[in-house]
């Protein structure tokens, strides 16, 4: 037997054991969005993460809602309420934006690899360009003589420090993700000799982090780098976003990240930080904090086999829609994500079996060696955490199997 990840706290069963997810059981939601696989995304669990990072967090904190951990439209609408910004890295998600109502929003525009035209676009649709080097910054300027605005620019820092945290982290290496932090006063002085509307600086430090004492020491470090960079600047700091990159438990042993400690820190870094920093709007952009836990996956058990003594069942679904939960491609990660039969939710486990994808990969495995209750062909397998980093970050054309749905309840 292998251990799965902790089912996010805000599911319950009704009275015949189906999975609930927004007060609806799971098979109805499957027949109202018209079969699996399904992704279904349940807003009250997102606007209570929203909630209590803003009770927690310093009084005009904004936060920013980045796109690519989930583009689904009617989210991005959602979330368009709640939200002071998002952040996106390409036209399409700015398209996203556009189509979910949200045109007008504030908006950072990130990441290297911006073309001409997404930065003219940009800076049109009035978001704020982080600029990844002194070439963007100017291909950046230029956009905006060619559309006829001043552009808001941001700088991207490289940071001169890196974090000790297991998950990813940036800073103190070679990278396209910013620019060099020595080099920043000399590109900000020119953005502002060529007139632009300098926004601030954009520092992102550590992603997939789940340890709170690193990403204090993320926020620590950020802002004394950038305090570093006004000093030479001599001048105060407008925006100071400090990245993203909290993650949630999805793995067995997995604790969640103390918001309230971490909010703490932040308060007590800026009383102390640096006197240039004192007015500086603080930003947070978060994606996968705020939505990976509103999310289930829902596919269809197709078929229950046997060999050599281990039970298989093989779903509909896949890492074709939902690969961070798979082996597929790498080796097996850290383990199972939360798993359920959605049929019998929290009813005793009481048979080892592992459960697959439909590809014919032998690393399709949404559940290896994992303890659930005996299922049957036709239930419902409900794997959670599926909010970030799902659909659109899978191979959806693997095998041009159909898409999955996808809803918002
Ligand atoms: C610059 C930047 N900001 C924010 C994010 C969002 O990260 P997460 O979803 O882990 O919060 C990313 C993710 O790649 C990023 O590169």
């Amino acid at each position: 037997m292998k251990p799965t990840g902790p089912i996010p706290p805000y599911f319950e069963a009704d009275a015949d054991s189906q999975l609930l997810i927004g007060g609806v059981s799971a098979e109805e939601l499957v027949a109202d969005a018209g079969g699996t696989p399904l992704f279904v995304y349940d807003n009250n669990i997102v606007g209570a993460q929203i909630a209590s990072l803003k009770a927690a967090m310093p009084d005009g904190l904004a936060i920013y809602y980045s796109v690519t951990a989930n583009p689904y439209e009617p989210l991005l609408n959602f979330l368009g309420r709640y939200v002071d910004g998002f952040r996106v890295v390409s036209l399409g998600e700015l398209n996203h934006l556009k189509r979910a109502g949200l045109a007008g929003i504030g908006m950072t525009f990130a990441g290297p690899g911006k073309g001409d035209d997404e930065l003219e676009r940009g800076i049109s649709a009035g978001a704020t360009i982080s600029v990844e080097s002194e070439g963007e910054a100017a291909r950046a300027i230029r956009a905006g003589e060619r559309a006829g605005i001043r552009p808001k620019l941001a700088v991207r820092v490289n940071p001169p420090f890196s974090i000790d945290s297991r998950g990813l982290t940036l800073g103190a290496r070679p990278t396209p993700f910013g620019v060099d932090a020595e080099r920043v006063p000399s590109l900000v002085e020119g953005l502002l000799d060529a007139g632009v509307d300098w926004r601030g600086l954009h520092i992102f430090a550590a992603a997939q982090c789940l340890d709170d004492s690193a990403l204090i020491e993320a926020h620590k470090a950020i802002i004394s780098c950038a305090g570093d960079i006004c000093r030479s600047l001599d001048r105060p700091l407008p925006e100071l976003n400090l990245g993203g990159g909290f993650d949630v438990p999805c793995f067995a042993g997995e604790q969640p990240i103390d918001i309230y400690r971490l909010a703490n820190a932040l308060h007590e870094t800026v009383r102390n930080g640096p006197e240039l920093l004192a007015t500086t709007r603080l930003s947070l952009e978060l994606g996968r904090w705020l939505v990976a836990e509103c999310g289930v996956y829902l596919t269809r058990v197709l078929d229950r086999t046997e060999s050599c003594g281990e039970t298989f069942l093989t779903t509909d679904g896949g890492g074709h829609h939902l690969l961070g939960a798979t082996g597929c491609l790498l080796e097996r990660g850290r383990g199972n994500f939360p798993i359920a039969v959605a049929n019998k939710f929290g009813t005793p486990a009481e048979e080892q079996v592992t459960v697959t994808g439909c590809l014919a990969t032998p690393h399709d495995i949404f559940g290896d060696e994992v303890m659930l209750p005996p299922a049957e062909v036709g239930n419902l397998i409900a794997i959670f955490c599926a909010g970030a980093y799902g659909l659109s970050a899978s191979p959806q054309g693997w095998e041009s199997r159909p898409s999955a749905r996808e809803m918002l309840v």
